[in-house]
């Protein structure tokens, strides 16, 4: 299959991601904001859901109409800054199931280290969207998808707001079967594993840890 990547480029998105990128903007608009853009490009990566025809009664006569055809979705947010889009993407999904994977980088390796792991028990009968805000070196992304994959899901996308050039060149290399859907690709990492320009360190800033 060939592997997409969606840079989504609508005026809202890229509006409340200038407020993101700002460090002025504090913890409590950052969280509203987090969960704002990621409704938004649900939204858009759930574009493709198979629709059944069906019919309802409207106060004035029968409607012949759509529903989504059961196709069953689970999110699964990579902790922590994941769980910053979860309730937003549950709005527009009620019905999805959440599995959750805890990984943190390694600040002197940059390497992901997992510490959690626990996805629906009919993951297999699912389609699964990776939650993420960023992007970054792509190794905690490879490694979370590496992980779902074990559950055998019917297929994987991957949501974050900010992506760096090499981790889409690392989850393509990795997983050319999953697409990748963000809000823009940034220029680069700088030594420390920073997007840059990026947002700093999302986690952090939807927590206030720092
Ligand atoms: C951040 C971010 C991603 C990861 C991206 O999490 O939320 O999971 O870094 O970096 P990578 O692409 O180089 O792997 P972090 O490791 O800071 O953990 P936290 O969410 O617990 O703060
Ligand atoms: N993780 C973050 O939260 N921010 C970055 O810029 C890179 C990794």
């Amino acid at each position: 299959m060939e592997h997409q990547v969606f840079e989504m480029t609508h005026p809202l998105i890229q509006h409340k991601l200038t407020l993101l990128r700002d460090k002025n903007t504090g913890s409590k608009e950052f969280r509203s904001l987090i969960g704002e853009v990621a409704m938004l490009m649900c939204y858009d990566a759930t574009r493709d859901l198979p629709l059944v025809e069906t019919q309802v009664e409207t106060p004035v006569s029968v409607a012949t109409t759509k529903v989504l055809s059961g196709r069953k979705l689970a999110f699964v947010p990579i902790l922590r800054a994941g769980l910053g889009m979860v309730d937003a993407v549950l709005e527009m999904v009620p019905a999805a199931k959440v599995g959750h994977i805890g990984l943190y980088r390694d600040h002197e390796t940059l390497q992901p280290v997992e510490y959690y792991s626990k996805l629906p028990q009919d993951t297999s009968e699912r389609d699964v969207i990776v939650l993420d805000p960023m992007l970054a070196t792509g190794g905690s992304a490879v490694d979370a998808i590496t992980i779902i994959k074990r559950s055998h899901p019917k297929s994987i996308k991957f949501m974050c707001i900010i992506a760096a050039p090499e981790g889409v060149e690392a989850l393509v290399k990795a997983h050319p079967d999953v697409p990748i859907y963000c809000a823009h690709i940034d220029e680069c990492l700088n030594e420390q594993g920073y997007i840059v320009p990026g947002l700093g360190d999302a986690g952090d800033r939807i927590f206030g840890t720092q």
